[in-house]
């Protein structure tokens, strides 16, 4: 048996620990510990998400909340080292680009626990996101780097890390969209807190916005909201408001127009329900950049680069930048775009029986 230690802490994490719990319980030989960190708490955030993924309670809550960068990633370190040294784990598996994934890697590495990075690689190259300090630590220290696409392994290899660490396995995310495309075709959509927002007929698109850069400031958003408007003289916009943007949009005194529909925060199967069937989707995710792609949904990512390129070079996905007029051409583009996209490498729902295979192969070497 191998002991391994699954860290989730925010909203995009939880789609990507389900399926590897999922496949984990399949392959058998895995003793598996669920922790969740507590960077996302709120109902909506965190427990909408275990609930509609099927994750059951996590073994470890850190309560880490919310904080700065410094106080966030302190709070999870000093917890998670506890349950390292009481659950020791042979590994820890840590997913994505937030806080906690760079706090409980750091953690584990210093108590010689192997660390395996799962969607290891992406580069945006602006060290002022702080996602890519995340991932350029996470990687740095990790023993086993599972990458989404081809840009992750060349990042990966430049950056000097042995071939033999890095392996190019698909994209858990698909593995849970896929997963969850299933269970939404049995489901009563009627019994969505917001089923009734979502327009019958007619073309719709929808949006998500959290990025600090784009919601932080002012101008910034005013500039978004400004394109978004327009798109939404043609055909309404749902938009499910993150937290952090619920509050800049009250701070600035912003008034949107009404046919930008405000929900509060979505848990998975609504959202999805929402998105599948939208005309476009505007977003600075990056978790729906890649979930776009893999449905063929046009999509407009309102950030300047991407460290998710497979879903320019063969996705649906635009990069539009913040400017008004260059969202609008990015829109323009991304509905072209649709024709002729396709589904990246090894995007086939079967990442994380990959992940754990490779996983336990190592493991089987080492002792
Ligand atoms: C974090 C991740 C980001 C990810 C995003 C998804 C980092 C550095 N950032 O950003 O990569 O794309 O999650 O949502 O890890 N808040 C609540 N309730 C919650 C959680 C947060 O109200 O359950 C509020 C808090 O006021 C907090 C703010 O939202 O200050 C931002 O939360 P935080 O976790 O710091 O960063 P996110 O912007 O959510």
């Amino acid at each position: 048996m191998v002991r391994v230690i699954l860290v989730a802490g925010a909203r995009p994490n939880f789609m990507k620990i389900a399926p590897l719990m999922r496949a984990a319980e399949s392959a058998g030989e895995i003793e598996y510990s669920l922790v969740h960190t507590g960077q996302h708490y709120d109902y909506e955030m965190s427990q909408a998400f275990f609930d509609d993924l099927g994750m059951g309670k996590p073994d470890y809550f850190l309560n880490a909340g919310s904080g700065s960068h410094a106080e966030q990633t302190a709070s999870i370190m000093l917890e998670f080292e506890k349950v390292c040294l009481e659950y020791k784990p042979d590994w820890v598996l840590v997913v994505g680009d937030v806080n906690s994934t760079l706090a409980c890697a750091i953690v584990s590495k210093k108590l010689h626990i192997n660390v395996a990075h799962v969607e290891a690689g992406l580069r945006s190259f602006d060290r002022t996101m702080p996602e890519e300090i995340n991932r350029l630590v996470t990687d740095s220290i990790s023993d086993l780097c599972y990458v989404t696409e081809r840009s992750g392994e060349q990042n990966l290899l430049k950056e000097n890390h042995p071939q033999s660490r890095v392996h190019l396995v698909g994209h858990v995310m698909i593995d849970n969209l896929l997963y969850q495309m299933k269970i939404l075709e049995q489901f009563d959509a009627s019994a969505f807190a917001h089923a009734e927002d979502k327009p019958r007929v007619g073309p719709y698109a929808f949006m998500t916005l959290h990025r600090p850069a784009n919601v932080d400031n002012a101008s910034s958003l005013r500039s978004i909201v400004e394109a978004i408007g327009v798109v939404a003289e043609e055909m309404p916009v749902i938009f499910p408001v993150h937290p952090r943007t619920r509050k800049k949009i009250d701070q600035f005194g912003m008034v949107l127009p009404e046919n930008i529909v405000q929900l509060p925060p979505l848990g998975f199967r609504e959202s999805l329900w929402f998105w599948k069937d939208a005309q476009v989707v505007f977003t600075d995710s990056g978790g729906l950049q890649e979930e776009t792609t893999a449905l063929g949904i046009p999509c407009v990512t309102i950030r300047e680069n991407t460290e998710r390129p497979v879903t320019v070079e063969v996705g649906t996905n635009v990069l539009s930048g913040i400017a008004t007029e260059s969202i609008l051409a990015a829109y323009e583009q991304a509905m072209e775009k649709r024709k002729n996209s396709g589904i990246p490498e090894k995007w086939d729902g079967k990442a994380s029986e990959r992940i754990w295979k490779i996983l336990l192969d190592q493991h089987s070497k080492e002792v």
